[in-house]
């Protein structure tokens, strides 16, 4: 794998595995990376600054108080600079002072003052290793996300035999690049994350109007057009959720990817609905649902007779949104609210009485948007918060309600 461009901070401690760090720094510039060496004073008595200077092709840094290397890149900038610190090898003195947070040399103050990634080869006496301070200190590290490479088993420089000998600079070179590659995957997976907020969740959302028949060629309807929710459905697949959308009769055809169930009237709106509810994590009531419906539906066409009127009596429909909100385990419900007056006070009433997490209020007597229009702007309001989506068309509409929705769903989830 290339690591052109990565900034990599070799740290050298006092150990006889010092001499290994030179091979290490030539292996990762083979492959590209930029490699930068900081010096404890008793890794110089292993391996000489000229060494690490050669092979790595910048000047090594070795102390904290000198003036003229601060001149240079100075430790706070060196401490920026690092898209990846490894000590490699890391002495038990070193390791301790880690763990301790302490900063009495270039290294250890490096390894505090950095946002990078911290790794540590360790290397030294197995009895050491073994030491339950040494053993301590290596697991708060890695409780802290220092990432502990190694020890190798083995004969020891010191005859020993045991846990304690540094990994092999191309053990090394794989683990450093195999962090890289996590680090990438990692940074994917969160900008997926946020590009599709929804992911993972099932959403099911009404849209439309519904038809109350009178008789088999009459019905009571509105002007809902199925714009809106239908925007809705497109954009929730968009940002990642699975989704089902019942619809009234609209001429709109079915979003890509969006489970459509058509249905005329409320209480088929409401069987549709109850009917998948039980697997959703949220819904949406964007229909334009009937509030009554005519109480007896006439076999045959209505005749119109000699009166001067016609009374028909009606009966309430079912409250779906209401009955959704009710559930026992209900999922996140999100209303709307079609008003023409005092928009605040009705909002925030349907959203007291009918128990929802969330309504979405729009103001139908405006021209230009609402029923039946391309544009449409929202009031939402929920429990503590209110926010004003101004007029857009209804796909951008969609995007911003969606993305509130998925960040109260995280709220209170
Ligand atoms: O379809 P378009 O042409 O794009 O227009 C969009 C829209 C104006 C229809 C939409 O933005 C909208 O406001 N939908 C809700 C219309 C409505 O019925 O509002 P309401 O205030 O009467 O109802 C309040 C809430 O209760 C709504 O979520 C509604 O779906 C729900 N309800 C109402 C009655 C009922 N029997 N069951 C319900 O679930």
């Amino acid at each position: 794998m290339s690591l052109t461009g990565k900034r990599i901070l070799i740290g050298v401690t006092g150990g006889i595995a010092a001499y290994k760090s030179a091979e290490l720094v030539r292996r990762l510039k083979e492959r590209q990376a930029e490699v930068r060496v900081v010096m404890t004073d008793s890794a110089k008595a292993f391996i000489t600054p000229l060494t690490l200077q050669a092979v790595s092709g910048e000047p090594v840094s070795d102390t904290l108080l000198d003036p003229a290397a601060e001149a240079g890149m100075g430790h706070i900038e060196l401490a920026k600079w690092a898209d990846l610190i490894v000590i490699a090898p890391a002495s038990a003195n070193t390791l301790a002072k880690l763990t301790a947070g302490l900063a009495d040399d270039l290294l250890t103050t490096l390894c505090l003052a950095t946002p990078a990634p911290l790794a540590i080869a360790p290397a030294m006496n197995q009895q050491m290793y073994r030491h339950g301070a040494t053993q301590d200190n290596l697991h708060i590290l890695a409780a802290r996300q220092v990432m502990i490479w190694g020890p190798a088993q083995g004969a020891q420089a010191c005859g020993d035999v045991g846990p304690g000998r540094m990994l092999e600079p191309m053990e090394l070179v794989a683990l450093v690049e195999r962090h890289f590659i996590e680090t990438k995957v990692q940074a994917q997976v969160t900008t997926h994350i946020k590009a599709q907020p929804l992911a993972g969740l099932k959403l099911m959302l009404t849209a439309g109007p519904t038809r109350e028949a009178l008789d088999p060629v009459r019905f009571l309807s509105n002007h809902s057009s199925g714009k809106m929710g239908f925007a809705l459905a497109e954009a929730a697949v968009a940002l990642g959720a699975e989704v089902t959308l019942v619809a009234g009769p609209v001429a709109l055809s079915t979003p890509l990817g969006v489970t459509r169930i058509d249905v005329e009237s409320a209480k088929q709106m409401q069987a549709a609905v109850m009917g998948a509810i039980a697997q959703q994590q949220i819904f949406i009531a964007c229909a334009a649902v009937a509030d009554y419906a005519p109480k007896v539906v006439a076999e045959h066409k209505i005749k119109k007779t000699a009166a001067d009127s016609l009374i028909i009596e009606l009966t309430k429909n079912p409250d779906i949104v209401a009955e959704v909100a009710a559930l026992a385990d209900n999922p996140f419900t999100v209303g709307f609210a079609a008003e023409t007056q005092d928009i605040e006070i009705y909002a925030r009433d349907k959203l007291q009485r009918k128990k929802l997490d969330m309504i979405a209020a729009n103001n139908v007597a405006l021209a230009g948007q609402g029923f039946n229009s391309d544009d449409n702007a929202l009031s939402v309001f929920w429990s503590n918060g209110h926010v004003d989506l101004p007029l857009a068309n209804k796909s951008q509409l969609a995007h911003h309600l969606l993305t509130l929705i998925a960040e109260r769903y995280y709220d209170t989830h």
